[in-house]
């Protein structure tokens, strides 16, 4: 078979790892042959393919971002952009297709599998907010890093005295914001899926600069304050209709000086989350996806998608990965506010 392979969206540290596998397995084992797409779903609407063999895709376990380079290219948003996607499909005499990717690149996938391609799903996104999947690859190296920021903003907070705001990724789903919070010990998390009261951030503040001499909040940054009490800047929107956010931990941080007189600063650690080496643990998982979505396509087990549940890694359509985005539930939620102030 001739295998066609591409990754799409945001990078997100463990693509590489799972683009070794599929060669690794796909070639050696099985004897296809694979072929890379570059930029995501441009590669396939501009033809732009690059081989991929077992000596080429030497070296890439621990190698952050994706080889194959990444887009937000929708070609259902690209004049022509689907129908050129079959014409590259059919002149690459490509059998099937491995699509790498979150909610949206999963999402183009789910469609063409409709239409007829041979198409396997891999989930992949540093959000962690894709359905069907206990967990995507790439999260955890998120948490790690911020957590590492977190422990460090703790001395010089304490030096100072300070309110230290920390903004992480995460638009929808505050799954990063969470689990680094906790993991960092933060006084306050603010996420997403629960608005915020400004007033109630400054008092818990407050009470917990009555023993303490300063505090860490973690904000996501597609966290939103109650309608009315702040205002947010609003950005460019991409293919698939996403607002470029950022910047939501400025505007927390001069509130909560203004209102509390406490000394405040903002680190904002955007794409620092996403780029670099995965961990051990994302390393593992990706190579697992990777030899699960190779046998997926090897069986023939198309308009699939991998996921992990529990220990297991299991095939699930891929529109249910898709169909609504994993959010934080209220259990978690309270749990972190165990901690707060
Ligand atoms: O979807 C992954 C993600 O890292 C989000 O957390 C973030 O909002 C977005 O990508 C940023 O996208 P870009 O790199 O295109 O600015």
């Amino acid at each position: 078979m001739r295998i066609g392979m591409l990754t799409g969206g945001g990078d997100c540290p463990g693509l590489n790892a799972v683009i070794r596998a599929v060669v690794r397995k796909g070639e050696g084992v099985y004897g296809h042959q694979l072929v890379g797409f570059r930029h995501g779903w441009r590669g396939l609407i501009e033809g732009e393919t690059v081989d991929l063999t077992i000596d080429s895709t030497r070296g890439l376990l621990h190698r952050g971002g994706t080889i194959l380079g990444t887009s937000r290219t929708n070609p259902y948003k690209t004049e022509g952009g689907a129908e050129q996607v079959k014409k590259t499909l059919e002149a690459e005499r490509i059998d099937a297709l491995i699509a790498i990717g979150g909610e949206d690149t999963l999402g183009v996938a789910a469609k063409l599998s409709a239409d007829g391609v041979a198409v396997v799903g891999v989930p992949k996104t540093i959000d962690n907010d894709l359905s069907a999947t206990d967990f995507t690859f790439g999260f955890d190296t998120a948490v790690q890093i911020a957590t590492d920021a977190i422990d460090r903003l703790h001395t010089t907070a304490e030096s100072h005295d300070r309110v230290m705001v920390v903004e992480v990724m995460g638009r929808h789903a505050g799954w990063i914001a969470a689990y680094s919070g906790l993991a960092g010990g933060a006084d306050v998390i603010l996420v997403p899926e629960f608005e915020f009261d400004i007033e109630e951030v400054c008092e818990r503040i407050q009470r917990r600069h009555r023993r303490s001499n300063f505090s860490i909040i973690v904000i996501a940054e597609g966290a939103q304050p109650k309608a009315g009490t702040l205002t947010l800047q609003s950005g460019e929107v991409d293919d698939f209709g996403h607002v470029r956010l950022g910047g939501i931990g400025n505007v927390l941080a001069e509130e909560i000086e203004s209102r509390t007189g406490y000394e405040t600063r903002v680190t904002i650690l955007g794409h620092v989350l996403r780029g670099g080496t995965p961990t051990a643990y994302d390393r593992v998982l990706a190579t697992r996806f990777g030899i699960a979505a190779i046998d997926a396509v090897d069986e023939g087990a198309f308009g699939r998608m991998v996921a992990l549940a529990g220990n297991e890694v299991i095939r699930v359509p891929i529109e249910d990965g898709v169909k609504e985005l994993k959010v934080i539930d209220q259990g978690l939620f309270d749990l972190a506010q165990v901690f707060a102030g």
